[in-house]
């Protein structure tokens, strides 16, 4: 449905390059709907070279801010005015507001991934955490699970690399991958963080039959909705927390920044943005 808007419409998008797989304006449309919102957002295809002055000229047209995606996420942290905590930590801003002051930046992927758990019966803070993975989603599940004092184990198919986001955050080791099987029977949560399970990815090669009872297993990945790492989660008996629901998560303080509504993550909204995610035919 198209809305009609008014002169006070409230503005706000997504920036990518490319955009339009991004499932935000779908997401942001149904919550607008659901409120009643005289606004809009919209999908923005950005070229990296010219996102500065594409985020100055939203501003300038009266836009409350926007999300950013990939690739301009780290561009997007250096052109803020302000950066809050989370996108410090996370070295990566998501989520842009305009206001009077300048333009803020925040990283709302640690939050979601956080909120996530907690809606999928899932205490982030059991025990230690194993981290599949090394790149920019790591770093903020990593940082938002250190927030709350969890010992985080890395480990990457190039070491390094998690040594690296070891070196930033204090209170990670790293293991080596090859030894990822044998390392999970210590943690009381599992994360994939790497694009190793989706949908013409190579499948992600682990071992839950080890885990400890209780255990959580969450995956970043959301097509499939349920990743073969979560099938094998469930068939061990072990609690897991799908990745669609850290997309739908993360999406709420901009929503509430620019539209001024705290909109809540439900089965209604998951089975509409679900429903774009299933294989057509
Ligand atoms: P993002 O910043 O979105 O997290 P990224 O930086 O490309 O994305 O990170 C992708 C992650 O998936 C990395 O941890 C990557 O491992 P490397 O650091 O060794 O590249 C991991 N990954 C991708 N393909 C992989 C594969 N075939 N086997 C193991 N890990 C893989």
């Amino acid at each position: 449905m198209t809305a009609i808007l008014t002169g006070h419409a409230r503005l706000a998008g997504v920036i990518g390059w490319p955009v339009a797989h991004s499932r935000s304006p779908r997401l942001h449309g149904f919550w607008l709907e659901r409120h009643g919102i005289d606004g809009v957002y919209m999908p923005l295809a950005v070229k990296p070279e010219d996102f500065a002055v594409a985020v100055r000229g939203l501003r300038a047209a009266g836009f409350r801010g926007a999300n950013v995606t990939i690739p301009h996420k780290e561009a997007a942290f250096a052109l803020c005015d302000t950066v809050e905590e989370s996108a410090r930590e996370a070295g990566a801003v998501n989520t842009l507001v305009f206001q009077d002051g300048g333009i803020t930046g925040r990283n709302t992927d640690g939050a979601g991934f956080l909120a996530n758990l907690g809606q999928h019966g899932i205490d982030p803070a059991a025990g230690p955490a194993l981290l599949l993975g090394a790149g920019g989603a790591a770093r903020a599940i990593a940082a938002s699970l250190r927030g709350l004092g969890v010992a985080v184990t890395l480990t990457n198919r190039t070491r390094t690399r998690a040594e690296a986001l070891a070196g930033i955050l204090p209170g990670c080791r790293v293991v080596d991958w090859q030894a990822r099987n044998a390392a999970i029977p210590d943690h009381a949560l599992i994360v994939n963080t790497t694009s190793l399970g989706m949908g013409g990815h190579e499948p992600l090669e682990i071992d839950l039959s080890h885990a400890a009872p209780g255990a959580g297993v969450s995956d970043i990945v959301y097509v499939p909705l349920e990743t073969p790492l979560i099938e094998a989660a469930r068939a061990c008996g072990l609690k897991t927390a799908p990745g669609l629901g850290m997309l739908l998560h993360q999406a709420v303080p901009g929503f509430a920044a620019w539209f001024g509504v705290t909109p809540t993550v439900d089965d209604a909204l998951y089975d509409f943005i679900a429903a774009d995610l299933r294989p057509k035919g």
